[in-house]
């Protein structure tokens, strides 16, 4: 078993870190999250019912609930970058730990638990292209991760999605306050803040690693 590399500073990455290296569970029955969600919401995009929760896309990009189904992309998918941002280079998740870490994702879906994992695909040939992440607080707030497969970067699919998972946290999980953390040499990561309408604030050192607070208040 991968043990991660608990050095690194990203707190935003912690949860996803631990499911994807290490296939545990952490937290997932928080009942004080589970009493946020508030159904409906509107939304001016193209909106869906999937399996487990709902398919948004702004024709770009469309993001769904990650399934077992994305197991063998998403582990073909992960790259020694994606690695040292979220903590675990120079090992690589094997193909049993990102199933367990999907097979998690799906019953936080079904059970609405705090953490929602979305797939981040093709709005054109449904390929898989990435995923984001909001980790539900009790205080309306959530950690926020986002990841894009080598191939596919710097085609703005990041920004795109994480505008969707925003919209949809907002409408539909009432967060009203987003926050990542991301190392300052990762300016792909804060332009995709920057493009969501993140505002950058102080830089944390408290961890191993410096990263910068980012926080989006809707
Ligand atoms: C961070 C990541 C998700 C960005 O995905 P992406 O789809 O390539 O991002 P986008 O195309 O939406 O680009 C966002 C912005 O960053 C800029 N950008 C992209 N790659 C860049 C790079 N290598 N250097 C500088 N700027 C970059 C883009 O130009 C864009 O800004 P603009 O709209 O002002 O032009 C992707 O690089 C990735 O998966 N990295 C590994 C995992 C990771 O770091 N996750 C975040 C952890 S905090």
């Amino acid at each position: 078993m991968i043990t991660p590399q608990w050095t690194i500073a990203h707190k935003v990455s912690l949860h996803f870190v631990r499911y994807i290296v290490d296939g545990v569970g952490v937290d997932i029955d928080n009942r004080e999250t589970t009493r946020l969600r508030i159904p409906g919401g509107g939304w001016d995009v193209k909106e869906a019912d999937s399996e487990l929760g709902t398919s948004l896309s702004d024709g770009v990009v469309l993001v769904d609930a990650l399934t077992v189904r994305d197991v063998d992309a998403h582990w073909a998918g992960e790259d020694e970058e994606q690695a040292r941002r979220f903590g675990w280079y120079p090992r690589r998740s094997t193909i049993e730990q990102v199933r367990t870490f999907v097979l998690e994702t799906e019953r936080q879906w079904r059970e609405s638990g705090p953490r929602r994992t979305w797939a981040i695909r093709s709005a054109l040939t449904g390929a898989l292209l990435g995923g984001c992440e909001a980790r539900l607080s009790g205080d309306r707030s959530a950690d926020v991760s986002w990841w894009i497969f080598p191939a596919h970067r710097g085609c703005g699919f990041a920004s795109r999605a994480v505008r969707l998972m925003v919209r949809y946290a907002v409408d539909t999980l009432a967060v009203r306050r987003f926050v990542a953390f991301i190392e300052p040499d990762n300016l792909a990561s804060r332009g995709v803040a920057r493009n969501a309408g993140f505002a950058e604030l102080e830089l944390d050192t408290t961890g191993d690693r410096p990263v910068l607070r980012h926080e989006l208040v809707c």
